[in-house]
């Protein structure tokens, strides 16, 4: 599975909108590489440097945060690109020099394929974990293309975990409590994320227990609200009886496509409705990002200069520039207000 194709895109380089200002890969940075100036005329060229840049990451270390972070990702609407995101802003930050540990919640096990792990039956998975037959550390596997980004698996055994946690003592809270007994702080990991199964079942709020922020992928199509408000009242019960720490840090948008109306529509409403948690970097929908993990890797490592790859090199950039509790005037602060009971505005979108 590791014959990936050759690192040269067809794509155009052309940016989407709320590629950042300062990103690492501003025009005037194009002609810099390792090996001198280059002219970045053509667009294949420029995405050879570009591509150039993120193999030799020196100058784009982010600042890592004060205190390690743990993001849930999480919408159960199903391929809104809540794997996809997690997989490849964890390569984003990981080649930026974060480390960086994907937690694999979802049975389909598509974070661990994209991410290039051993995920057959039996071997060591996040399904142990939650029934804390194992200590995290047997479970951790690195990605093969970044020593910096891991990931603990999830296998079909996890399919069963939704009906056997219904009876266990302490059901909501036994991720959190493996991932707190192994200290996972003494890993020295920067970021974990947590790839969510599309359902508001057993596993997800699992996942809500065992994180400070939750990340809210939207994709920009028709209908792309619609469920968001009982995900908030959702994440707001968590908050009030399981983890009063949790809050909606970041809102991404994804598969944007620059050609439809109706993407700009989109992205415009989920401005209006979250305001500042929404990341400024958008993900466009890219024939790349889509491709990559048949290939078991990231598109950070599939086409390293393509749009898909900058695009969420710039959130994760965005991402590292808010941390939790930063001073509200630094505009950085990204916790939106929960839904209470009977806010029904999300719901009613796309009727
Ligand atoms: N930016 C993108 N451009 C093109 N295709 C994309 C993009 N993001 C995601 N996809 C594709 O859309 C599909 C759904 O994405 P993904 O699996 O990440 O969604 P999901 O929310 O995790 O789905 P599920 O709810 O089933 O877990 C996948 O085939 C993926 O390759
Ligand atoms: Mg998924």
């Amino acid at each position: 599975m590791s014959n990936g194709p050759t690192n040269v895109s067809r794509e155009t380089s052309s940016r989407v909108p709320g590629m950042l200002d300062g990103s690492p890969f501003d025009a005037e940075d194009f002609g810099r590489t390792p090996f001198g100036s280059i002219s970045a005329d053509t667009p294949i060229a420029a995405e050879a440097q570009r591509a150039s840049q993120v193999l030799h990451p020196a100058a784009m270390n982010i600042p890592r945060p004060r205190e390690q972070r743990i993001i849930t990702i999480a919408n159960q609407k199903g391929g809104v690109g809540k794997t996809t995101t997690a997989v490849n802003l964890a390569a984003a930050l990981a080649v930026q020099g974060m480390t960086v540990l994907v937690i694999d919640l979802d049975p389909q096990g598509n974070a661990s394929t994209a991410l290039g792990v051993e995920h057959h039956s039996g071997v060591p998975s996040s399904y142990e974990l939650l029934l804390g037959e194992i200590p995290v550390k047997d479970t951790i596997q690195q990605s093969p293309h970044n020593e910096r980004l891991l990931c603990i698996p999830a296998t079909i055994d996890l399919a069963g975990a939704e009906i056997e946690l219904v009876s266990m003592v302490a059901r909501e809270g036994r991720l959190k409590s493996s991932i707190e007994q192994a200290n996972l702080a003494g890993y020295d990991i920067d970021y974990v994320m947590i790839d969510c199964p599309p359902s508001l079942g057993l596993l997800t709020v699992n996942a809500l227990v065992a994180a400070k922020e939750v990340l809210i992928p939207i994709q920009c199509e028709y209908y792309a609200l619609e469920g968001v408000g009982q995900l908030l009242r959702n994440i707001g019960l968590v908050q009030s009886h399981l983890n009063p720490h949790l809050h909606v840090s970041t809102v991404i948008l994804t598969m944007y496509d620059g050609r439809t109306k109706l993407a700009d529509q989109v992205a415009e409403e989920v401005r209006g409705h979250f305001g500042d948690v929404v990341l400024k970097a958008v993900i466009p929908r890219s024939v790349k990002v889509s491709e990559a993990p048949g290939y078991g890797m990231t598109v950070l490592d599939y086409d390293p200069g393509s749009r898909g790859a900058m695009s969420y090199l710039d959130a994760g950039r965005e991402m590292a520039a808010r941390t939790v509790g930063a001073a509200p005037e630094t505009g950085l602060v990204a916790a939106v207000p929960i839904a209470t009971e009977g806010d029904e505005v999300n719901e009613e979108r796309g009727r």
